[in-house]
């Protein structure tokens, strides 16, 4: 499995973390901006992909960004003000509710998992570098954090989240699990790294021991499967003939998703809704060498026929 990798820390002039968008040239590749074309980013972050789209299409009151981070959407008030709708929820919600209103698009991004200020800032809790309140919380409306998790699963339930989400080893994830369980109280993200490593030490990976740990809780927390599970089969029904969707994945787990779901709509034959653009996937670290972010990124995309 590759594990997305810290990005170096990019600063804005303001000093505060930016995002470089994953695979820019490929995604415009794939979704083919053309003037009036009407667009929905599903995890529009701090609107990287979004603003070189809309640059493209113009079409600004017709296009809708979705996403459940409250943060980054109050970096999207320049496309708000040029009429863009943004919606703060997860994209299944989204949706659920577009579908609901009727609404249709000619292209749709779904670019996963977390954005670069999620993970450089320290009081959102996501990294085990940066010492902060295990928090991990996308979407900070919601009650549960990560310290919830940690503190209060039992030693099996933490063994399967850590083996199913972190794809660790599960005698490994055994001792992570014992070691939480008789340490714990946790509240910073730094006690549970330094528990971690020394519960499992030197893993003989070139990244930190507790990188796979982390990657599980933030993945339980946020219910991101499940999510990728349910947007999927709700792709077709939000886009107009002929539209585009493309799908950016950063771990195995999540690839496996969308992969499958694109296979199943081959296989589907006459009665698919999608073709596939990508026979193989786009790989970041080779489309896109410049952006560190892009290093674990697969990009997929298909049309509705
Ligand atoms: C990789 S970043 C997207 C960055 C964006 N493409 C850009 O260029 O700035 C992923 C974003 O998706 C959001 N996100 C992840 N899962 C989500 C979900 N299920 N529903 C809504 N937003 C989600 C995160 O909060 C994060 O802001």
């Amino acid at each position: 499995m590759s594990i997305k990798e810290h990005p170096p820390q990019l600063e804005s002039s303001s000093g505060e973390p930016v995002h470089v968008p994953v695979l820019l040239e490929s995604v415009i590749d794939m979704l083919q901006p053309q003037p009036g074309d009407q667009y929905l980013d599903l995890t529009a972050g701090y609107g990287g992909h979004a603003r070189a789209i809309l640059a493209k299409t113009t079409n600004y009151s017709e296009s809708v960004l979705v996403d459940r981070d409250a943060f980054a959407l109050s970096h999207l008030q320049d496309l708000e003000r040029q009429g863009t709708r943004t919606m703060e929820a997860d994209f299944v919600s989204a949706a659920r509710q577009l579908i609901d209103e009727g609404k249709t698009f000619d292209m749709i991004l779904a670019d996963l998992g977390v954005s670069s200020p999620q993970l450089d800032r320290q009081e959102r809790g996501f990294s085990f570098r940066l010492d902060g309140p295990l928090d991990m919380r996308m979407d900070r409306r919601e009650e549960r954090t990560a310290a919830d998790i940690v503190n209060g699963y039992t030693e099996q339930n933490l063994v399967r989240v850590i083996t199913a989400y972190g794809e660790e080893p599960r005698s490994r994830a055994i001792k992570i699990a014992k070691a939480i369980v008789a340490n714990r109280p946790f509240t910073t993200t730094t006690e549970l790294a330094e528990t971690v490593k020394q519960a499992i030490g030197r893993t003989g990976s070139k990244h930190h021991p507790a990188t796979r740990t982390f990657q599980s809780l933030r993945i339980e927390l946020n219910r991101e499967l499940d999510l990728v599970a349910n947007i999927l089969p709700l792709l077709p029904k939000l886009l107009n003939k002929g539209g585009r969707v493309a799908v950016i994945s950063f771990h195995s787990l999540e690839d496996r998703l969308v992969k499958r779901f694109f296979k199943d709509q081959l296989d589907a034959g006459y009665e698919a809704e999608l073709e596939m653009i990508t026979k193989k996937p786009i790989d970041g670290s080779i489309s896109d060498v410049n952006n560190p972010r892009s290093r674990s990124a697969k990009l997929r995309a298909a049309v509705k026929k």
